[in-house]
């Protein structure tokens, strides 16, 4: 009888930047293959591109925790046994429900995320990524690029597209943190969710009364209107707050240091007049980086046969985005960063119905971020050995928690 191995997605010291080995080795024995949770359930495990795609493109998947997805820690256990005894219901929102209701409630706000609508917003960000260049120019060296510049600009940009106030930042942070920290214990994730929440359902409060311009006040529209009930429109909010902030946070961070780890590639995007490398640049960096790491999770509700297996009714899935960016039968060399390659396909925003709300902003935040530190800062550089940068390998997204830089 062959043994299942034990989930793990280490990255270790010396290529922080990379996927874990253990999940390279799954990824080598095969495009779909089983593991062993902390629980001691074994779903699959998806590493390939093609059958990722595949897995989130069917219709026969749920995200639901009430259809028994994997649980990847007991903290996330516990979170989805209250959400499954109502004490917490929805969680953070549509991205853990199903159609039809899921899309019910993403059709509701997939208008403030048009191309049209965030190319609006490239003026604003770029205001705010240079006031921040500016402090971070001011104060003294070195600085750390996360606190004065990776984190307040998503942070700066989400708050004002929702319409919540910027001043509350060390609140809305701090909570986020929480959510998206593995080792947060069930009573700390199930507290942060719930103060996100009343704060949420505070502001739509006061919009109600006093609405402004804002994504909030739309949905408090939809409240009056009966389309949506207010703990809808409030788990609504966390779920963009919470998302629109921390992701492109740790991609300004990790993108700023994979290029720096790359001189030449980092000289190319700085010197480059050609305006379509930043676009082709940002979602090699998104490819490379997989922030999203670990793995999505879903159950089967129906037979599904990929890759010559079939995934039984009933079986969850952990579909992992880092190999599937690395699949070589996807990208040519994929363990090289190369800006000037076509890396579209990259599954960073996952795939199918849940596929990122928020990729069309996410992708101008980070072409703003990344040209305006490396054009208004030439010089700079890394202030700290790699080995000694504290990494993320606690969340669900990937990051570093302090990238120490000078000029
Ligand atoms: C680089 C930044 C980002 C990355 C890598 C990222 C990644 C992802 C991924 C992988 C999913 C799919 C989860 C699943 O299938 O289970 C997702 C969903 C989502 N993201 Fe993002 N995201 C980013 C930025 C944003 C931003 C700026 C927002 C702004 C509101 C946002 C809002 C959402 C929402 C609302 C969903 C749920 C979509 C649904 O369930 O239909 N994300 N994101």
């Amino acid at each position: 009888m062959t043994t299942i191995p034990d989930y793990d997605i280490a990255r270790p010291a010396t290529c922080p930047l990379d996927p874990a080995p253990a999940m390279r080795a799954r990824q080598e024995e095969g495009p779909l293959t089983r593991v062993r949770l902390w629980d001691g359930s074994t779903p699959w495990l998806v590493t390939g591109h093609a059958e990722h795609r595949a897995v989130l493109g069917s219709s026969k998947v749920s995200v639901s925790p009430f259809n028994g997805i994997p649980r990847l820690s007991p903290a996330e256990a516990a979170a989805m046994e209250g959400m499954a005894k109502q004490e917490n219901a929805g969680g953070i929102g549509f991205i853990m429900m199903d159609d039809p209701e899921h899309a019910r409630l993403r059709r509701m706000v997939t208008s403030a995320f048009t191309i049209k609508r965030v190319e609006a917003m490239r003026p604003e960000t770029q205001k705010v990524a240079d006031d921040l260049i500016d402090a971070m120019l001011a104060g003294p060296k070195p600085a750390d690029l996360v606190e004065a510049f990776a984190l307040p600009l998503p942070s700066l940009v989400i708050s004002n597209l929702l319409g919540v106030p910027y001043d509350d930042h060390d609140f809305f942070q701090s909570n986020s943190k929480v959510i998206i920290n593995r080792t947060s214990t069930p009573e700390q994730r199930g507290q942060a969710q719930r103060n996100l929440g009343q704060y949420l359902d505070g502001l739509i409060g006061e919009k109600l009364t006093n609405p402004g311009d804002d994504l909030l006040s739309g949905l408090v529209e939809r409240v009056n209107s009966g389309e949506l009930t207010r703990p809808e429109a409030a788990q609504m909010g966390v779920l963009m707050l919470f998302a629109g902030h921390e992701t492109t946070a740790n991609m300004i961070t990790l993108g700023t240091l994979a290029l720096l780890q790359n001189p030449d590639q980092l000289a190319l995007l700085r010197d480059s007049d050609d305006p379509k490398l930043i676009t082709s640049a940002v979602e090699e960096l998104l490819r490379y980086l997989t922030i999203t790491h670990g793995g999505l999770r879903r159950v089967a509700m129906e037979d599904i046969e990929i890759a010559g297996q079939v995934i039984k009714a009933g079986e969850g899935i952990v579909v992992v985005n880092e190999t599937a960016n690395r699949d070589p039968a996807a990208f040519p060399d994929p363990d090289r960063l190369d800006l000037t390659r076509d890396a579209r396909r990259h599954v960073t925003f996952g795939f199918g119905v849940h596929q990122c709300l928020g990729q069309p902003l996410a992708r101008m935040e980070l072409q703003v971020a990344y040209l305006a530190l490396l054009r208004r800062i030439p010089t700079l550089a890394l202030a700290a050995d790699v080995e000694q940068i504290p990494f993320k390998h606690d969340g669900f997204v990937y990051g570093a928690y302090e990238l120490p830089v000078t000029w």
